[in-house]
């Protein structure tokens, strides 16, 4: 109880998601919060809410992602407002390496966030006075609950509430790559964008703190299996420490550079130096990196800016020092021999049975065909005839055995499990129709995925509507048979099938034309095997945004009425073009 005239505090949970500390005097006024959780931001940014800089001190306020998933503790990603005083959010690893900047404010959008101008549901804005700087937002539809966090992944993600699917509905998202983020990836560790788990540890480490590890926690890192035999305190001339060629390889920052003549004197160098982990020499100059390798990231093979990393491991990593048990290891090397010749002609065996296969084809996973990455290299002469290049990866012209026409997709930024992605592919394989691009196999080996798809040797419905100088004019009739298939094929998508499935790319391009002009759906069912969200949407969408259903910029939930939308586009393209006819 308190006495008359007194006050108590009440502490009171918004709806806003602000949990404010008040006075409450007894005469039932309003009074100021005395404390409120959104001058405190953690993980969470909701509207209403600011993430600011403290004019006077120079202080930022930091928007800080979790240590793991399941541990709230700080961890090691924040956003911030810059410091310097500009309107830019930067992102920062430890609060020391920057990774990301939105680029100032002009207004309306961040400089470096185009995609803004698309944007009809946050409503931003910069306030700026003599104490602090900082954004606020609020929405435009008021229905929509929205999240904006910095994740343990170390990007910030926009998300919003889907009621009827009940879960989070990713819109957007920053760095784009995982492998972006610095250091998401620990020490020791290397980053492989298009690969699930992302991280791994390099030849020769294991992770520091299995725990940490598995619940994809790496600030912990991976640690050597074997010492280094300059850490030895009575070291042999016998097993000096090597170094372990690591290609294709973004080489990690903060090497010292050495002015030395050649490769082998950059190898010397870090070999005299006990810390010194790892070298590259690359056009004449050695680098050298000291202590811990931190933010390594693994290129593809044909990403011509990778460099090879040499990386510094004792010798027994090597697997072929000799010792004093020479004669041990001649009998077993000898049987270990003998039993990979057998091995060898067993493999080669089976090869040359599963060569004679392909083309004729090797039926799995119902009716469709798993094919070799070699396969396809072949079919399609190492890749060489593009058709042309879909917002999941390009497309290129095939002859398989029996001299049938294929069209093969690359897929990119497949971030699945080879088990997910043959029961993807699996489901969608299943799903045929008339008015649908028949798929005939995939190829799944290490991080490449492939479809394969029938050839259609008419190409697709964009280049008859809008570059017809080369191709058929087609005419009304022509057009109505066209618009009708699509519909069938659609419709089949959305109804008769045992999961619904919404296409989310409807457009002339994906509509591909046989040789009798009947109209094929393409690329349905990818959507889900890539994951779509809004920035994906985006960056796909290559001056297509005439058939983007408004749904995608609300960041409401997506359905078959999409398609509709962008169908109904699509049918405006027919007629208005048809003018020419
Ligand atoms: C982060 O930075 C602090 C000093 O600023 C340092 O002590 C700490 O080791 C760093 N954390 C990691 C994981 O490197």
């Amino acid at each position: 109880m308190t006495s008359p005239g007194a006050s108590s505090f009440v502490a009171l949970l918004l709806d806003s998601g602000n949990l404010i500390l008040t006075e409450s005097p007894n005469d039932g006024s309003a009074s100021e919060s005395l404390w409120q959780s959104f001058d405190h931001p953690i993980d969470t940014w909701l509207p209403g809410g600011k993430i600011k800089l403290d004019k006077k001190t120079k202080q930022p306020q930091y928007l800080t992602s979790w240590k793991n998933k399941e541990n709230p503790a700080t961890g090691l990603f924040s956003l911030e407002l810059d410091p310097k005083g500009t309107t830019s959010y930067l992102i920062l690893w430890n609060k020391s390496e920057e990774y990301w900047r939105s680029g100032p404010w002009d207004g309306h959008i961040f400089s470096l966030v185009p995609e803004m101008r698309l944007n009809y549901i946050y409503n931003f804005s910069f306030v700026s006075n003599e104490n602090e700087s900082y954004f606020t937002y609020s929405m435009y539809n008021s229905s929509i609950i929205p999240r904006f966090v910095m994740d343990v992944s170390g990007q910030i993600k926009q998300l919003s509430w889907l009621e009827n699917a009940l879960q989070w509905n990713l819109f957007w998202s920053q760095p784009r790559q995982q492998c972006e983020v610095y250091a998401f990836c620990g020490a020791f560790e290397r980053c492989t964008e298009n690969s699930m788990p992302y991280c791994s540890c390099l030849t020769g480490f294991e992770p520091k703190s299995l725990p940490d590890w598995n619940l994809e926690d790496h600030s912990s890192g991976c640690e050597r299996k074997k010492t280094l035999q300059c850490e030895n305190s009575n070291p042999s001339k016998e097993d000096k420490d090597r170094f372990l060629a690591i290609p294709n390889m973004a080489l990690p920052k903060h090497a010292e550079s050495v002015g030395v003549g050649n490769a082998g004197e950059c190898e010397s160098t870090c070999l005299r130096n006990c810390s010194c982990t790892a070298y590259a020499y690359v056009s004449n100059v050695c680098s050298i990196w000291i202590g811990t390798l931190l933010n390594l990231r693994q290129l593809s093979s044909d990403d011509s800016s990778g460099q090879t990393l040499y990386l510094k491991l004792a010798a027994s990593e090597f697997h072929d020092d000799e010792n004093s048990n020479l004669n041990i290891i001649r009998v077993v090397s000898g049987v270990v021999v003998g039993i990979l010749i057998l091995l060898a002609l067993l493999l080669l065996f089976l090869i040359s049975r599963r060569r004679r296969m392909v083309g004729a084809g090797k039926p799995v996973e119902g009716s469709l065909v798993a094919f070799g990455y070699r396969d396809l290299h072949n079919s399609t002469r190492n890749f060489s005839e593009k058709l042309g290049g879909g917002g999941f990866g390009s497309v290129f012209k095939g002859t398989l055995g029996d001299s049938s026409l294929v069209a093969v997709k690359k897929l990119e930024s497949i971030s699945q499990g080879e088990k997910q992605f043959r029961t993807e592919v699996s489901t969608i394989g299943t799903v045929q129709h008339v008015n649908l691009v028949r798929l005939r196999g995939f190829c799944s080996e290490g991080t490449r995925r492939l479809l394969v798809y029938d050839y259609m040797p008419n190409g697709s419905l964009d280049f008859h509507l809008f570059q017809n100088k080369n191709y058929k004019v087609l005419d009304w009739k022509m057009r109505y048979q066209i618009a009708l298939g699509t519909a069938r094929g659609l419709a089949y998508l959305h109804e008769k099938c045992r999961d619904c499935i919404v296409h989310c790319d409807i457009k002339p391009e994906n509509i591909l034309l046989d040789a009798d002009y009947c109209p094929k759906v393409a690329d349905f069912g990818l959507a889900k095997l890539v994951g779509r969200d809004f920035s994906r949407v985006l960056t796909t969408m290559r001056g297509t945004r005439g058939y983007l259903a408004p749904e995608w910029i609300a960041g409401v939930a997506i359905t078959a009425k999409a398609d509709v939308y962008s169908y109904g586009m699509m049918l405006f393209k027919c007629l208005l073009t048809a003018r020419r006819v």
